[in-house]
């Protein structure tokens, strides 16, 4: 018997205070990091996320031992004793994450062969692997896609090589870095991801030995190095699961502070929470004096702001915080318009949203000028929001993470009962999720 869902009694503001610890989005591929290194790595501010279980657990098959450090949300990983698993037990995570395909250059490097499952993460469009099969090529990797997953060796070594991305690609991008780091030569990349958490990912890196140089105009040249040592590092916060509190402040009427919330790397979500009419305070860390960084976010009263939003990579608004807004925005005076360029089908969930009685109309057209893939290709990407809408109670089912915590908050911003279902995919990138609404007032519980 699954107890996979939730009964939600909205109508009432969420206030109060939560915190939230390292991105989800950093510490995933800083784990598989610590598979370079020949000494121990320490990683401070881990989530308890369901990412992290699964890269954990593929760590420990391949030898890595996996501890606990002294502070809560510290983990230190050995790697002394690096080794084969078998493709039995690898199998065992299939479908469950997208990290797997960043082990491909660690663990070519470490045992001259690798074995990937098939993938898994959040179903938001095809998410192909494309970018990555072809620069593990250019590497001199041999790349082999089998029925039970991708079986990889690299009979040359791995040799620097001059690559340029199609799109700039978070997971491409990461796959480049954590292979030419210890590749033979120097690696020049072009059209790469500039994400804050590849930032903090090559700030990793650099700790462990790696010498890399991040040019302007999405360039990264990384020239490799024999060996990495481990690193200590404490990751960048959480700036989606940051922004999700935002909005469920802004649309549930509420008040919500976020500990450990930093202003740098959510600028362009500040500028927009400010259009739609939300209120925030940003209070820096000062960590001689003891202070710790938080955003305050609140609804101040009136109407809300239709606003105009098109997804792009950094330094655009990110497509991850686009779900969760859409719910506020379906509470703005007027016409908002959302135009989706990351993923060709992360608008699905706005259906929900429809039957709870929002007015949101999707199109194929680019509703938008930033330059897209997808406008000639026949997919729903752009929606019109018209509001302010009455959200009512309804059944919801949770499709992917990021619509998962939109149909939470539209159900608590919603008056009466709503049941959501499959509420455990929110455990994927959201700590704690249940206790943190309990703390905020939310009337919620399993069942
Ligand atoms: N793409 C290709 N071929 C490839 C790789 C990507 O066509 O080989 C396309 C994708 O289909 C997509 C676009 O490029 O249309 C961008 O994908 P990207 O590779 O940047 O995404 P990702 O690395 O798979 C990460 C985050 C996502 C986040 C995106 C964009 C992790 C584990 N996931 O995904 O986060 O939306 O970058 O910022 O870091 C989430 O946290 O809920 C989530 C989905």
């Amino acid at each position: 018997m699954t107890n996979d869902v939730l009964t939600v009694h909205g109508g009432t503001p969420l206030h109060g205070q939560i915190r939230v610890r390292g991105a989800k989005n950093l510490v995933s591929k800083a784990m598989v990091a610590a598979l370079l290194g020949d000494e121990p790595s320490r990683l401070f501010d881990v989530p308890r996320i369901r990412d992290v279980e699964v890269v954990r657990g593929l760590l420990e098959l391949h030898g890595v031992k996996v501890t606990d450090g002294v502070e809560d949300g510290e983990l230190v990983f050995d790697p002394a004793n690096v080794e084969s698993a078998s493709t039995d037990e690898i199998n065992v995570h299939a479908g469950s994450s997208r990290i797997p395909i960043l082990l491909c250059g660690p663990l070519l490097h470490r045992l001259g062969h690798a074995f990937i499952p098939d993938l898994g993460g959040c179903h938001i469009g095809p998410r192909p692997i494309d970018f990555h099969i072809q620069a593990l090529r250019e590497f001199g990797a041999m790349v082999d896609k089998a029925p039970d997953g991708m079986h990889l060796t690299a009979p040359n070594g791995l040799h620097g090589t001059k690559l340029e991305l199609p799109y700039p690609s978070v997971g491409a991008t990461e796959q480049v870095l954590l292979t030419a780091v210890m590749a033979d030569g120097v690696t020049e990349l072009r059209n790469a991801a500039v994400e804050p958490e590849i930032i903090d990912l090559i700030c990793v890196l650099q700790k462990m030995g790696a010498i890399i140089k991040v040019h302007t105009d999405r360039v990264i040249e990384i020239q490799g190095v024999p060996r990495l040592g481990g690193y200590t590092h404490r990751p960048i916060p959480d700036r989606i699961e940051a922004a999700s509190w935002a909005a469920a402040a802004l649309a549930t009427g509420g008040d919500i502070e976020v500990l450990g919330a930093e202003q740098v790397d959510m600028m362009t979500f500040l500028n927009v929470f400010r259009s739609v009419g939300g209120a925030y305070e940003v209070t820096d860390a000062r960590p001689r004096a003891g202070q710790e960084g938080k955003i305050r976010f609140w609804h101040p009263g009136g109407e809300l702001r239709a606003v105009a939003i098109e997804t792009d990579v950094h330094p655009g608004f990110m497509t991850d915080w686009q779900q969760p807004l859409v719910v506020a925005l379906t509470q703005a005076r007027g016409l908002s318009i959302v135009h989706e360029t990351v993923y060709e089908q992360r608008l699905g969930y706005t259906d929900a949203l429809n039957t709870m009685g929002a007015t949101i109309q999707v199109y194929r057209d680019c509703l938008g000028g930033t330059p897209c893939r997808f406008g000639r290709r026949n997919f729903k990407h752009s929606a019109v929001i018209a509001g302010p809408s009455k959200l009512h109670a309804a059944d919801l089912v949770i499709p992917d993470l990021r619509a998962g915590f939109s149909h939470l908050i539209a159900a608590l911003a919603a008056e009466g009962t709503s049941r959501v279902y499959g509420v455990d995919l929110i455990n994927r990138g959201y700590e704690d999720f249940e206790a943190k609404l309990a703390a905020l007032g939310a009337h919620a519980e399993r069942g």
